[in-house]
């Protein structure tokens, strides 16, 4: 690196629905450790080999925490989150620890394996719906975002009625570049969850197990975990389901291939989650101590960014990584993070896909897109990847 050498930007747009975007290709050739520039003008590390991103996502001398000096925001919608005190998913242990502790139980493999019979029910209802009203039909508006929404709801005690109000928020809170939009927000949904934490719980679920516990964290935490379930639980379920129906259109013998056997389907969502890496804004930390690392030393304050679009696109732990497979075993992918942050809903996002996928092959063998692929608006960087709306016709 020479001094006049000026680091790529980080995020950048995509230009297709599931690669990362052309303009990533430096990142790749300079693995597994370089440099980028954030929209600030800072620069931070940035992690695009898959062994190096594993170590260090594993390390406890990175920081999850907002508030520590040098953090790399991705958008200056962050800014609105400084001097806030974030949800756990923002803390370090053991703070973190503590309050993740909690939750385990809610989101294990056996809780979710119960709640699979309510999770068909729960898509056979949205499917039955959407063709009796179509074809066409927008598939996010229509199925993708109100399954997972609705089970969020179920698990959290919210009612699904006022999905209209959280979707909008969330969509504000994630996509929005202006730090006062994204501020107030989080703010409505602080004031609506505030509420339901507040009163009387409808129906004993997750939030009342939780203020009811003799160790429950602080309101504001409570609040703070209440938002982040609710967005985290329905935003990124909701584009893996679009996104695949996109990328399987797109690669009609492996959508072949599922048809004629659905017992490929869990398989099929490994490899999904790894090929469309959708939470691109997640592993985000700061150094809280020096890292000697791939032959560098990352300095206690420097900021780090861990796509897992690229890790999951390294040919060593992926061979032909662009290539999308569906009888690969993807099963060690990125797309849930990795280390002590690592998705705590990943088996529920898991069953949720599983579940819709193998409903939308058996029930619409005809399913695909009602526009081509190209005049899809993709959504804007530094957000959860995918699309807004998703015109199909069956
Ligand atoms: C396909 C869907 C999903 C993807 C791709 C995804 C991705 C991720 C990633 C990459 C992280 C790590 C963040 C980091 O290291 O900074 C994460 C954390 C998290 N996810 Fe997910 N997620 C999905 C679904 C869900 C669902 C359904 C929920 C549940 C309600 C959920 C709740 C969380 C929570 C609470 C954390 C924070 C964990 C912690 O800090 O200990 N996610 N997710």
């Amino acid at each position: 690196m020479t001094d006049t050498f000026v680091p790529p930007p980080y995020p950048q747009a995509r230009t297709c629905p599931y690669d990362p975007p052309p303009g990533y290709r430096t990142f790749r050739e300079d693995a597994p450790l370089t440099r980028a520039t954030l929209y600030d003008g800072r620069t931070a590390w940035l992690v695009s080999g898959y062994d190096t991103a594993r170590a260090l996502l594993a390390d406890p001398r990175l920081s999850s925490d907002r508030n520590r000096p040098g953090f790399p925001f991705l958008s200056p919608r962050f800014e609105s989150f400084r001097g806030r005190r974030p949800a756990f998913i923002g803390l370090d242990r053991p703070e973190h620890a503590a309050q993740r502790r909690l939750l385990i139980g809610d989101f294990s493999v056996r809780r979710v394996a119960s709640m699979r019979g309510e999770i068909e029910e729960i898509v056979d209802g949205f499917l039955d719906a959407m063709v009796e009203k179509g074809p066409p039909a927008d598939l996010v508006a229509d199925f993708a975002m109100p399954v997972p929404s609705m089970v969020i709801c179920r698990m959290l005690s919210v009612p699904y009625d006022d999905h209209d109000f959280f979707q909008d928020a969330s969509r504000r809170l994630l996509q929005s570049d202006d730090p006062g939009v994204a501020g107030q927000a989080r703010d409505d949904l602080a004031d609506y969850l505030g509420r339901l934490v507040d009163g009387p719980p409808a129906e004993p679920g997750l939030l009342a197990r939780l203020v009811a516990r003799p160790d429950r964290p602080d309101r504001e935490d409570v609040v703070a975990t209440a938002i982040l379930l609710l967005v985290a639980g329905h935003e990124t379920t909701a584009s893996m389901i679009a996104m695949s129906v996109v990328a399987l259109h797109d690669h009609p013998e492996q959508l072949a291939a599922l048809r004629a056997d659905p017992g490929l389907v869990p398989g099929a969502v490994e490899e999904l989650l790894r090929y469309l890496s959708i939470a691109d804004l997640a592993g985000i930390r700061v150094a809280a101590e020096d890292i000697e690392i791939a032959g560098r030393t990352i300095r206690a304050g420097d900021g780090v960014v861990i796509p897992n679009s690229l890790g999951n696109r390294d040919a060593a732990a992926f061979p032909d990584p662009d290539r999308l497979d569906v009888h690969r075993s993807a099963r060690h992918h990125l797309a849930f993070g990795y280390g002590v942050h690592q998705c705590l809903g990943q088996n529920l996002a898991r069953a949720e896909l599983h579940i819709a996928l193998t409903a939308l092959l058996r029930r619409l063998p005809g399913l695909r897109l009602a526009v081509p692929r190209d005049e899809l608006a993709l959504r804007p960087p530094a957000t959860i990847q995918g699309v807004n709306a998703l015109p199909v016709t069956w």
